[in-house]
Protein backbone atom coordinates (compact mmCIF):
# COMPACT_ATOMS: atom_id res chain seq x y z
CA UNK A 1 0.00 0.00 0.00
CA UNK A 2 1.52 3.11 -0.89
CA UNK A 3 1.73 6.33 0.92
CA UNK A 4 -0.48 8.02 -0.78
CA UNK A 5 -3.23 5.57 0.13
CA UNK A 6 -3.04 5.61 3.89
CA UNK A 7 -2.95 9.02 4.44
CA UNK A 8 -6.64 10.76 5.35
CA UNK A 9 -8.33 13.09 2.92
CA UNK A 10 -7.50 16.50 3.70
CA UNK A 11 -11.16 17.27 5.11
CA UNK A 12 -11.30 20.94 2.37
CA UNK A 13 -10.46 19.04 -0.74
CA UNK A 14 -14.00 18.40 -2.27
CA UNK A 15 -14.58 15.16 -3.61
CA UNK A 16 -14.89 14.88 -7.36
CA UNK A 17 -17.78 12.45 -7.87
CA UNK A 18 -20.53 12.92 -4.37
CA UNK A 19 -21.66 16.25 -3.85
CA UNK A 20 -20.88 15.52 -0.15
CA UNK A 21 -18.46 13.16 1.70
CA UNK A 22 -21.06 11.56 3.85
CA UNK A 23 -24.39 8.92 4.06
CA UNK A 24 -26.52 11.63 2.71
CA UNK A 25 -24.12 12.62 -0.46
CA UNK A 26 -23.67 8.73 -0.53
CA UNK A 27 -27.59 8.37 -0.59
CA UNK A 28 -27.86 11.16 -3.35
CA UNK A 29 -25.30 9.69 -5.91
CA UNK A 30 -27.29 6.26 -5.59
CA UNK A 31 -31.14 7.39 -5.39
CA UNK A 32 -29.78 9.89 -8.84
CA UNK A 33 -29.24 6.84 -10.35
CA UNK A 34 -25.74 6.86 -10.72
CA UNK A 35 -24.78 3.89 -8.44
CA UNK A 36 -26.26 1.34 -10.59
CA UNK A 37 -23.03 -1.73 -10.37
CA UNK A 38 -22.27 -1.73 -7.10
CA UNK A 39 -19.10 -3.91 -5.23
CA UNK A 40 -19.58 -5.25 -1.94
CA UNK A 41 -16.27 -6.14 -0.30
CA UNK A 42 -16.51 -8.47 2.98
CA UNK A 43 -15.01 -9.72 6.18
CA UNK A 44 -15.60 -11.58 9.43
CA UNK A 45 -17.22 -8.19 10.61
CA UNK A 46 -19.89 -8.19 8.92
CA UNK A 47 -20.91 -11.73 10.88
CA UNK A 48 -19.65 -10.81 14.49
CA UNK A 49 -23.63 -9.98 15.35
CA UNK A 50 -24.46 -13.39 14.53
CA UNK A 51 -22.56 -14.75 17.13
CA UNK A 52 -19.56 -15.68 14.76
CA UNK A 53 -16.03 -13.90 15.94
CA UNK A 54 -14.00 -12.53 14.06
CA UNK A 55 -9.91 -13.61 13.61
CA UNK A 56 -8.31 -9.98 14.77
CA UNK A 57 -10.12 -7.91 17.50
CA UNK A 58 -7.64 -7.88 20.02
CA UNK A 59 -9.71 -9.87 22.87
CA UNK A 60 -13.01 -11.16 21.41
CA UNK A 61 -10.81 -12.08 18.22
CA UNK A 62 -11.14 -15.77 16.96
CA UNK A 63 -7.25 -15.95 16.98
CA UNK A 64 -7.11 -14.84 20.76
CA UNK A 65 -9.36 -17.07 21.48
CA UNK A 66 -7.46 -20.05 20.45
CA UNK A 67 -5.58 -20.89 23.74
CA UNK A 68 -7.69 -24.37 24.51
CA UNK A 69 -6.42 -25.54 20.18
CA UNK A 70 -2.57 -25.93 21.75
CA UNK A 71 -1.60 -24.67 18.64
CA UNK A 72 1.88 -23.24 17.86
CA UNK A 73 0.83 -20.30 16.75
CA UNK A 74 -3.27 -18.93 15.66
CA UNK A 75 -2.56 -19.27 12.16
CA UNK A 76 -2.59 -22.59 12.58
CA UNK A 77 -6.24 -24.04 12.73
CA UNK A 78 -6.08 -22.99 9.02
CA UNK A 79 -2.71 -23.55 7.58
CA UNK A 80 -2.50 -26.81 5.33
CA UNK A 81 0.44 -27.91 6.23
CA UNK A 82 0.02 -28.01 9.73
CA UNK A 83 -4.12 -29.60 8.88
CA UNK A 84 -2.00 -32.74 7.20
CA UNK A 85 -0.48 -33.23 10.22
CA UNK A 86 -3.26 -32.87 13.28
CA UNK A 87 -6.85 -31.91 11.34
CA UNK A 88 -8.71 -32.06 15.08
CA UNK A 89 -7.26 -28.44 16.16
CA UNK A 90 -9.81 -27.43 12.55
CA UNK A 91 -12.74 -29.72 13.63
CA UNK A 92 -12.80 -28.79 16.92
CA UNK A 93 -13.11 -24.95 15.82
CA UNK A 94 -15.80 -26.18 12.60
CA UNK A 95 -17.90 -27.69 15.06
CA UNK A 96 -18.53 -24.39 16.31
CA UNK A 97 -18.61 -22.42 13.20
CA UNK A 98 -20.47 -24.91 10.99
CA UNK A 99 -23.34 -22.98 9.15
CA UNK A 100 -26.90 -23.68 10.01
CA UNK A 101 -26.65 -22.32 13.41
CA UNK A 102 -26.33 -18.51 13.01
CA UNK A 103 -28.76 -16.11 11.71
CA UNK A 104 -28.02 -13.51 8.87
CA UNK A 105 -26.94 -10.16 10.18
CA UNK A 106 -29.08 -6.82 9.01
CA UNK A 107 -25.67 -6.35 6.90
CA UNK A 108 -26.50 -9.74 5.22
CA UNK A 109 -29.87 -8.00 4.34
CA UNK A 110 -28.58 -5.38 3.12
CA UNK A 111 -26.46 -7.02 0.44
CA UNK A 112 -29.50 -8.91 -0.51
CA UNK A 113 -31.40 -5.84 -0.59
CA UNK A 114 -28.89 -4.50 -2.91
CA UNK A 115 -29.22 -7.81 -5.34
CA UNK A 116 -32.93 -6.79 -5.35
CA UNK A 117 -32.80 -3.66 -6.70
CA UNK A 118 -30.86 -4.85 -9.52
CA UNK A 119 -28.01 -2.80 -8.17
CA UNK A 120 -25.46 -5.37 -7.14
CA UNK A 121 -22.01 -6.27 -9.27
CA UNK A 122 -20.88 -8.75 -7.04
CA UNK A 123 -20.12 -9.61 -3.56
CA UNK A 124 -17.26 -10.64 -3.09
CA UNK A 125 -16.45 -12.09 0.62
CA UNK A 126 -13.61 -13.41 2.83
CA UNK A 127 -16.58 -15.49 4.97
CA UNK A 128 -16.65 -19.18 5.22
CA UNK A 129 -20.22 -19.02 6.85
CA UNK A 130 -22.67 -18.65 4.11
CA UNK A 131 -24.97 -16.65 5.81
CA UNK A 132 -24.90 -13.90 2.30
CA UNK A 133 -26.93 -17.34 0.81
CA UNK A 134 -28.99 -17.54 4.12
CA UNK A 135 -29.93 -13.89 3.51
CA UNK A 136 -31.32 -15.04 0.38
CA UNK A 137 -28.11 -13.28 -2.32
CA UNK A 138 -27.85 -15.99 -4.89
CA UNK A 139 -24.69 -18.22 -4.87
CA UNK A 140 -23.53 -16.10 -8.33
CA UNK A 141 -24.05 -12.79 -7.10
CA UNK A 142 -20.80 -13.79 -4.40
CA UNK A 143 -17.48 -14.43 -5.15
CA UNK A 144 -16.04 -16.32 -2.06
CA UNK A 145 -12.56 -15.96 -1.90
CA UNK A 146 -11.67 -17.94 0.94
CA UNK A 147 -14.08 -20.63 -0.41
CA UNK A 148 -16.91 -21.78 2.57
CA UNK A 149 -18.10 -24.80 4.23
CA UNK A 150 -20.80 -25.43 1.77
CA UNK A 151 -18.92 -28.41 -0.33
CA UNK A 152 -15.66 -30.62 1.18
CA UNK A 153 -14.06 -32.68 -0.59
CA UNK A 154 -10.18 -34.62 -0.13
CA UNK A 155 -7.45 -32.89 0.38
CA UNK A 156 -5.41 -35.76 -2.16
CA UNK A 157 -7.66 -36.65 -4.99
CA UNK A 158 -10.10 -33.86 -4.53
CA UNK A 159 -13.19 -36.67 -4.47
CA UNK A 160 -16.00 -35.09 -3.60
CA UNK A 161 -17.53 -35.20 0.00
CA UNK A 162 -21.54 -35.95 0.86
CA UNK A 163 -23.34 -33.25 2.85
CA UNK A 164 -24.99 -35.14 4.90
CA UNK A 165 -22.47 -37.08 6.11
CA UNK A 166 -19.32 -33.94 6.62
CA UNK A 167 -22.65 -32.55 9.00
CA UNK A 168 -22.88 -36.23 10.81
CA UNK A 169 -18.94 -35.82 11.61
CA UNK A 170 -18.34 -32.48 11.62
CA UNK A 171 -21.10 -32.25 15.05
CA UNK A 172 -19.50 -35.73 16.32
CA UNK A 173 -16.08 -33.68 15.77
CA UNK A 174 -14.80 -36.86 13.95
CA UNK A 175 -12.55 -36.87 10.79
CA UNK A 176 -13.78 -37.22 7.81
CA UNK A 177 -11.68 -39.54 5.29
CA UNK A 178 -12.15 -39.92 1.25
CA UNK A 179 -14.66 -41.89 0.71
CA UNK A 180 -12.26 -44.05 -2.19
CA UNK A 181 -10.38 -46.04 -0.05
CA UNK A 182 -7.04 -46.37 -1.88
CA UNK A 183 -6.68 -42.98 -1.19
CA UNK A 184 -8.08 -42.22 2.41
CA UNK A 185 -6.87 -38.68 2.72
CA UNK A 186 -8.30 -36.50 4.86
CA UNK A 187 -11.20 -34.45 4.17
CA UNK A 188 -11.63 -30.76 4.46
CA UNK A 189 -14.35 -28.24 3.29
CA UNK A 190 -13.99 -26.32 0.43
CA UNK A 191 -12.32 -23.17 3.01
CA UNK A 192 -9.01 -21.54 1.26
CA UNK A 193 -6.51 -22.50 3.98
CA UNK A 194 -2.91 -20.94 4.18
CA UNK A 195 -0.94 -22.62 2.05
CA UNK A 196 -3.59 -22.90 -0.81
CA UNK A 197 -4.66 -20.77 -3.93
CA UNK A 198 -7.77 -18.45 -3.84
CA UNK A 199 -10.30 -20.07 -6.20
CA UNK A 200 -10.38 -19.54 -9.73
CA UNK A 201 -13.99 -17.17 -9.78
CA UNK A 202 -12.01 -15.02 -7.45
CA UNK A 203 -9.30 -14.41 -10.68
CA UNK A 204 -12.02 -14.93 -12.35
CA UNK A 205 -14.17 -11.79 -11.15
CA UNK A 206 -11.14 -9.64 -10.38
CA UNK A 207 -11.70 -6.97 -12.63
CA UNK A 208 -15.04 -5.75 -11.67
CA UNK A 209 -13.96 -3.81 -8.74
CA UNK A 210 -12.69 -1.37 -12.17
CA UNK A 211 -16.01 -1.77 -13.27
CA UNK A 212 -18.10 -0.73 -10.74
CA UNK A 213 -19.72 2.87 -9.78
CA UNK A 214 -19.57 2.80 -5.80
CA UNK A 215 -17.69 0.13 -3.54
CA UNK A 216 -18.51 -0.63 -0.04
CA UNK A 217 -16.25 -2.19 1.98
CA UNK A 218 -17.53 -3.67 5.30
CA UNK A 219 -16.22 -5.48 8.47
CA UNK A 220 -12.81 -6.52 7.39
CA UNK A 221 -9.29 -5.59 8.91
CA UNK A 222 -8.24 -5.69 4.90
CA UNK A 223 -4.60 -7.39 6.32
CA UNK A 224 -5.13 -10.58 4.07
CA UNK A 225 -3.89 -10.55 -0.09
CA UNK A 226 -4.68 -10.82 -2.47
CA UNK A 227 -8.30 -9.87 -1.07
CA UNK A 228 -6.68 -6.90 0.82
CA UNK A 229 -5.88 -5.43 -2.48
CA UNK A 230 -8.87 -4.99 -3.70
CA UNK A 231 -10.11 -1.82 -3.25
CA UNK A 232 -7.19 -0.39 -4.34
CA UNK A 233 -8.92 -1.61 -8.16
CA UNK A 234 -11.60 0.83 -7.29
CA UNK A 235 -11.37 3.95 -10.13
CA UNK A 236 -9.87 6.69 -8.58
CA UNK A 237 -13.12 9.11 -8.87
CA UNK A 238 -15.58 6.06 -8.09
CA UNK A 239 -16.66 6.58 -4.43
CA UNK A 240 -15.68 4.22 -1.91
CA UNK A 241 -18.11 3.57 1.39
CA UNK A 242 -16.04 1.84 4.67
CA UNK A 243 -18.20 0.65 7.28
CA UNK A 244 -15.89 -0.74 9.91
CA UNK A 245 -15.58 -0.02 13.50
CA UNK A 246 -11.93 0.95 12.66
CA UNK A 247 -10.08 2.69 9.95
CA UNK A 248 -8.40 -0.04 7.04
CA UNK A 249 -6.50 -0.31 4.31
CA UNK A 250 -6.40 3.26 3.56
CA UNK A 251 -10.02 4.13 3.18
CA UNK A 252 -10.43 7.52 3.56
CA UNK A 253 -7.51 8.47 2.02
CA UNK A 254 -9.81 9.41 -1.63
CA UNK A 255 -11.68 12.38 -2.59
CA UNK A 256 -14.76 9.95 -2.49
CA UNK A 257 -14.56 8.15 0.73
CA UNK A 258 -16.84 7.81 2.74
CA UNK A 259 -16.26 6.82 6.12
CA UNK A 260 -18.12 4.88 9.08
CA UNK A 261 -16.28 3.99 11.33
CA UNK A 262 -19.16 2.13 13.46
CA UNK A 263 -20.94 -1.27 13.72
CA UNK A 264 -21.75 -2.57 10.42
CA UNK A 265 -25.56 -3.17 11.16
CA UNK A 266 -26.15 0.39 12.35
CA UNK A 267 -23.82 1.47 9.18
CA UNK A 268 -25.92 -0.09 6.63
CA UNK A 269 -29.43 1.00 9.02
CA UNK A 270 -28.22 5.00 8.14
CA UNK A 271 -27.23 4.34 4.76
CA UNK A 272 -30.67 2.26 3.98
CA UNK A 273 -32.27 5.39 5.94
CA UNK A 274 -30.77 8.21 4.19
CA UNK A 275 -31.99 6.20 1.16
CA UNK A 276 -35.35 5.61 2.34
CA UNK A 277 -35.55 1.89 2.49
CA UNK A 278 -35.12 1.36 6.11
CA UNK A 279 -38.90 -0.55 6.10
CA UNK A 280 -37.75 -2.56 3.37
CA UNK A 281 -34.76 -3.73 4.83
CA UNK A 282 -35.92 -4.47 8.12
CA UNK A 283 -39.04 -6.61 6.93
CA UNK A 284 -36.28 -8.11 4.21
CA UNK A 285 -34.29 -9.34 7.69
CA UNK A 286 -37.08 -10.07 9.75
CA UNK A 287 -37.73 -13.17 7.29
CA UNK A 288 -34.40 -14.40 7.91
CA UNK A 289 -35.77 -15.07 11.91
CA UNK A 290 -38.33 -17.59 11.19
CA UNK A 291 -36.14 -20.28 10.53
CA UNK A 292 -34.49 -20.00 13.92
CA UNK A 293 -37.32 -19.05 15.64
CA UNK A 294 -37.85 -15.22 15.79
CA UNK A 295 -40.97 -14.53 14.79
CA UNK A 296 -40.93 -11.51 12.44
CA UNK A 297 -42.16 -8.25 14.55
CA UNK A 298 -45.77 -7.78 13.95
CA UNK A 299 -46.01 -4.53 11.81
CA UNK A 300 -45.82 -1.92 13.90
CA UNK A 301 -48.89 -0.15 15.11
CA UNK A 302 -49.18 3.43 13.55
CA UNK A 303 -48.86 4.93 16.85
CA UNK A 304 -45.61 3.33 17.78
CA UNK A 305 -44.01 3.94 14.39
CA UNK A 306 -44.13 7.83 15.84
CA UNK A 307 -41.31 9.40 16.85
CA UNK A 308 -40.49 10.94 20.58
CA UNK A 309 -41.90 14.62 19.40
CA UNK A 310 -45.11 13.09 17.28
CA UNK A 311 -46.37 10.73 20.65
CA UNK A 312 -45.61 13.47 22.73
CA UNK A 313 -47.87 16.12 20.36
CA UNK A 314 -50.34 13.09 20.30
CA UNK A 315 -50.45 12.88 23.87
CA UNK A 316 -51.19 17.04 24.44
CA UNK A 317 -53.39 17.28 22.21
CA UNK A 318 -55.55 14.21 23.84
CA UNK A 319 -55.21 16.20 27.36
CA UNK A 320 -56.23 19.28 25.67
CA UNK A 321 -59.32 17.51 24.19
CA UNK A 322 -60.38 15.69 27.46
CA UNK A 323 -60.18 19.05 29.75
CA UNK A 324 -61.95 20.98 26.75
CA UNK A 325 -64.62 18.15 26.79
CA UNK A 326 -64.43 18.37 30.81
CA UNK A 327 -65.01 21.61 30.71
CA UNK A 328 -67.82 21.63 28.36
CA UNK A 329 -69.44 19.10 30.78
CA UNK A 330 -69.37 21.53 33.83
CA UNK A 331 -70.84 24.35 31.73
CA UNK A 332 -73.43 22.24 30.56
CA UNK A 333 -74.02 20.72 34.30
CA UNK A 334 -73.95 23.82 35.55
CA UNK A 335 -76.53 25.35 33.01
CA UNK A 336 -78.95 22.68 33.97
CA UNK A 337 -77.72 22.51 37.61
CA UNK A 338 -79.05 26.56 36.99
CA UNK A 339 -81.93 26.47 35.41
CA UNK A 340 -83.63 23.36 37.72
CA UNK A 341 -82.55 25.78 40.80
CA UNK A 342 -84.33 28.53 38.99
CA UNK A 343 -87.29 25.98 38.12
CA UNK A 344 -87.30 25.07 41.41
CA UNK A 345 -86.88 28.20 43.21
CA UNK A 346 -89.80 29.68 41.29
CA UNK A 347 -92.03 27.19 42.41
CA UNK A 348 -91.51 27.76 45.96
CA UNK A 349 -91.59 31.26 45.35
CA UNK A 350 -95.04 30.78 43.66
CA UNK A 351 -95.99 28.51 46.46
CA UNK A 352 -95.04 30.66 49.13
CA UNK A 353 -97.20 33.68 47.64
CA UNK A 354 -99.83 31.17 47.43
CA UNK A 355 -99.22 30.42 51.34
CA UNK A 356 -98.62 33.53 52.30
CA UNK A 357 -102.13 34.23 50.99
CA UNK A 358 -103.36 31.49 52.49
CA UNK A 359 -101.21 32.08 56.06
CA UNK A 360 -99.83 28.44 55.67
CA UNK A 361 -96.05 28.09 56.35
CA UNK A 362 -95.09 24.03 55.58
CA UNK A 363 -91.54 23.36 55.28
CA UNK A 364 -91.95 19.68 53.83
CA UNK A 365 -93.71 19.74 50.38
CA UNK A 366 -95.15 16.17 48.71
CA UNK A 367 -96.26 18.21 45.66
CA UNK A 368 -92.85 19.86 44.72
CA UNK A 369 -91.91 18.08 41.29
CA UNK A 370 -88.72 15.45 41.43
CA UNK A 371 -85.26 16.61 41.93
CA UNK A 372 -83.65 17.51 39.05
CA UNK A 373 -81.40 14.18 37.78
CA UNK A 374 -77.99 14.25 39.46
CA UNK A 375 -79.65 16.24 42.40
CA UNK A 376 -79.60 15.03 46.01
CA UNK A 377 -83.04 16.19 47.03
CA UNK A 378 -85.41 18.91 46.37
CA UNK A 379 -84.43 21.79 48.47
CA UNK A 380 -82.45 23.14 46.10
CA UNK A 381 -82.29 26.56 47.53
CA UNK A 382 -79.85 25.11 50.61
CA UNK A 383 -77.75 22.60 48.11
CA UNK A 384 -77.19 25.39 45.80
CA UNK A 385 -76.96 28.41 47.94
CA UNK A 386 -73.76 29.82 45.94
CA UNK A 387 -75.91 29.19 42.64
CA UNK A 388 -78.80 30.98 44.22
CA UNK A 389 -76.58 33.97 45.10
CA UNK A 390 -75.52 34.76 41.85
CA UNK A 391 -79.42 33.02 40.19
CA UNK A 392 -81.04 36.36 38.60
CA UNK A 393 -84.17 35.40 40.26
P1 LIG B 1 -10.45 -9.64 10.73
O1 LIG B 1 -10.76 -10.25 12.03
O2 LIG B 1 -9.04 -9.58 10.32
O3 LIG B 1 -11.02 -8.16 10.68
C1 LIG B 1 -12.35 -7.85 11.07
C2 LIG B 1 -12.53 -6.35 10.98
O4 LIG B 1 -13.89 -6.05 11.21
C3 LIG B 1 -11.73 -5.56 12.00
O5 LIG B 1 -11.24 -4.39 11.41
C4 LIG B 1 -12.76 -5.23 13.09
O6 LIG B 1 -12.48 -4.02 13.74
C5 LIG B 1 -14.00 -5.10 12.26
N1 LIG B 1 -15.23 -5.43 12.97
C6 LIG B 1 -15.47 -6.43 13.85
N2 LIG B 1 -16.75 -6.45 14.22
C7 LIG B 1 -17.35 -5.46 13.55
C8 LIG B 1 -18.68 -4.96 13.50
N3 LIG B 1 -19.69 -5.51 14.18
N4 LIG B 1 -18.94 -3.90 12.71
C9 LIG B 1 -17.96 -3.30 12.00
N5 LIG B 1 -16.68 -3.74 12.01
C10 LIG B 1 -16.39 -4.80 12.76
O7 LIG B 1 -11.36 -10.40 9.66
P2 LIG B 1 -11.15 -10.45 8.10
O8 LIG B 1 -10.64 -9.17 7.57
O9 LIG B 1 -12.38 -10.98 7.51
O10 LIG B 1 -8.73 -16.12 6.34
O11 LIG B 1 -10.00 -11.53 7.98
C11 LIG B 1 -9.49 -11.87 6.74
C12 LIG B 1 -9.04 -13.30 6.71
O12 LIG B 1 -8.14 -13.52 7.78
C13 LIG B 1 -10.13 -14.30 6.97
O13 LIG B 1 -10.88 -14.62 5.82
C14 LIG B 1 -9.37 -15.51 7.45
C15 LIG B 1 -8.38 -14.83 8.36
O14 LIG B 1 -7.20 -15.50 8.50
C16 LIG B 1 -8.71 -17.45 6.26
O15 LIG B 1 -9.21 -18.16 7.07
C17 LIG B 1 -8.03 -17.96 5.07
Amino acid sequence: MGQEESTPIDESSPPFTLETRTVEGLAKYIKDGRARRIVVMSGAGISTSAGIPDFRSPDTGLYANLARLNLPYAEAVFSIDYFRQKPEPFYELASELFPGKFRPTITHSFITLLHRKGLLLKHFTQNIDCLDREAGLPGEMTVEAHGSFATQRCIDCKLPYPDDEMLEKVKNKDIPCCKNESCNGLVKPDIVFFGEALPAEFFANRELPQQADLAIIMGSSLTVMPFAGLPQLVREETPRLLINLERVGGIGSRRDDVLLLEDCDSGVKKLAEALGWLEELEEMWATTGVKFGVEPEKKEEEGMRKSKDEKLEDEITKLTKDVDETLLLCEKHESRVRSDFDREAKKLLEKQMKMGDSGDEQEGDDDAPPAAEGSKGHRLSHVFGHLKKGSSL
